[in-house]
């Protein structure tokens, strides 16, 4: 009896736990059925068990351990995991309200249609009401097949998530076939050429640092990519001031070394490190989600994040509307904080102060604090790297940095126009 009241207690408990944190927990949810265990651990892999968790009003088609074997042997997990988003309906279908369609068929919008991938009708998905009570799923593309069907309910939660039990997977026309980005195959400055990013893009050509983006493609890489306009903005520091050790710093900062999607952002709380990060705490960044929209802080200012530029596991790249400036390199934001350094002594040292105003033409905003050590560059990133020839140049002499004649003159290049030593606040 008491045994049997505690067990009862400890679900109640975590079904409060579950419920509490975001509405719903699918990878939770699923857990509890081992008939699908393949498609949830597809559903982390592919991280649209995050996706799924920001979203209400919402029905999960899933598929048990036999059909999802089938589909996942054949298929690269980008495939899978559009074929996966072509299964979650971003509407409330109990196992009721599919056998009322008004008229026995209707076409529902899934999470494929708003990936950008599903031209036209392409992520849609076509259910009938068919004779004899059976309920046939389809790619709502004209001429399609039904060849899916309503086999059992799983579980609902009115009417945040629905999950129903169909035969064989939905296929959209082309969806096996569309071009898997081999994650090594990733032009990475090509696709940030194509989205308005050709000076971050330079930035990481010259540095070498590219090389560290293209060590990391194929374990996860997630990219924050400020635009050309993010570094032409007031505000943004004199880079050309910085060692090329904290260069290739600053460049390391504007990616994390995991694959990242839009939900998988929102539903993040703990700080993400990034290729910069060479110990606890440090060159991360933090996130915060306010409806649809993503924003990344960096101690010193926020960077709002756009749609992906590219989204195909294990690679994510989105643009970023800030140049992302590690409180490392340029200190806490000078506007919000109290005095950044609070001197008790009574005497007054403004021409002193550490504290540079935003339109100030003082020299590099650098923190006080010694310059970073170079970074360990993460795996395959070989010594030959620019940077690693040049450490022991000094920060404020300009010239004195140039032994890469490459880098520096096209840092210079980009940044003489820019208003110098700034910081956003
Ligand atoms: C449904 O989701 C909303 C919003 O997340 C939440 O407030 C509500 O408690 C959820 N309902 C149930 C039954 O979990
Ligand atoms: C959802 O549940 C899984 C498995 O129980 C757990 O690992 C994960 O942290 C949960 N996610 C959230 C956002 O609570
Ligand atoms: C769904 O597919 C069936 C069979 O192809 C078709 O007859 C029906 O018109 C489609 N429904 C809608 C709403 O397009
Ligand atoms: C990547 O794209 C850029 C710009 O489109 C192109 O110049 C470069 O040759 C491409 N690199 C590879 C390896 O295809
Ligand atoms: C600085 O680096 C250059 C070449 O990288 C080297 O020749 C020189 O001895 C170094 N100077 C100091 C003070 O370490």
């Amino acid at each position: 009896m008491g045994a049997f009241h505690r067990l009862n207690l400890l679900h109640f408990t975590l079904s409060l736990v579950v419920i509490a944190v975001n509405g719903h927990n699918i990878t939770a949810i699923l857990e509890g059925f081992p008939d699908y265990s393949v498609y949830n651990s597809f559903l982390t892999q592919t991280k649209l068990a995050d996706e799924i968790n920001t979203r209400e009003t919402i029905t999960c088609l899933v598929l048990n351990n036999g059909a999802m074997s089938a589909l996942t042997s054949k298929h690269p997990l980008s495939v899978v995991k559009n074929i996966l988003s072509l299964h979650v309906l971003l509407d409330y279908y109990d196992p009721q309200k599919l056998h009322k369609i008004s008229d026995g068929t209707t076409l529902t919008t899934t999470l494929y249609q708003t990936t950008g991938n599903a031209p036209g009708n392409l992520g849609f998905v076509n259910i009938t009401d068919l004779q004899g009570g059976k309920v046939g799923f389809g790619s709502a593309i004209p001429g399609s097949k039904l060849d899916s069907s309503y086999t059992k309910s799983v579980k609902q939660i009115p009417y945040n998530i629905s999950i129903l039990e169909i035969s064989a997977p939905i296929i959209a026309p082309g969806i096996l076939t569309a071009p898997a980005p081999s994650s090594s195959g990733v032009n990475i400055t090509g696709l940030l050429e194509k989205a308005g990013c050709k000076t971050f893009a330079s930035l990481l050509t010259s540095s070498g640092v590219l090389k560290t983006y293209e060590s990391a493609l194929d374990k996860g890489l997630t990219v924050f990519a400020p635009s050309d306009e993010a570094f032409k903005a007031e505000g943004v520091p004199d880079l050309g001031k910085l060692t090329n050790a904290e260069q290739v710093s600053l460049l390391e900062y504007h990616a994390s070394p995991d694959y990242k999607p839009k939900g998988t952002l929102k539903t993040t709380k703990d700080p993400i490190s990034t290729l910069a990060t060479n110990g606890a705490g440090k060159y991360d960044l933090t996130v915060t989600t306010a409806g649809d929209s993503v924003t990344l802080h960096t101690g010193v200012g926020p960077s709002r994040v756009a749609e992906a530029v590219f989204d195909s596991p294990p690679v994510a790249i989105f643009t970023v509307d800030n140049v992302l400036l590690p409180s490392e390199l340029f200190g806490k934001s000078p506007s919000p904080a109290p005095a950044p350094e609070p001197v008790s002594s009574p005497s007054p040292t403004p021409s002193l102060s550490p504290s540079p105003s935003p339109m100030s033409e003082a020299p590099s905003p650098l923190a006080a604090s010694p310059p970073a050590p170079p970074t360990g560059t993460p795996v395959g990133s070989p010594a030959d790297s620019p940077a690693g020839s040049s450490e022991n140049s000094t920060s404020d002499n300009a010239a004195g940095h140039v032994s890469a004649p490459l880098l520096g003159t096209i840092i210079f290049t980009v940044f003489a126009t820019v208003v110098s030593s700034v910081i956003l606040s």
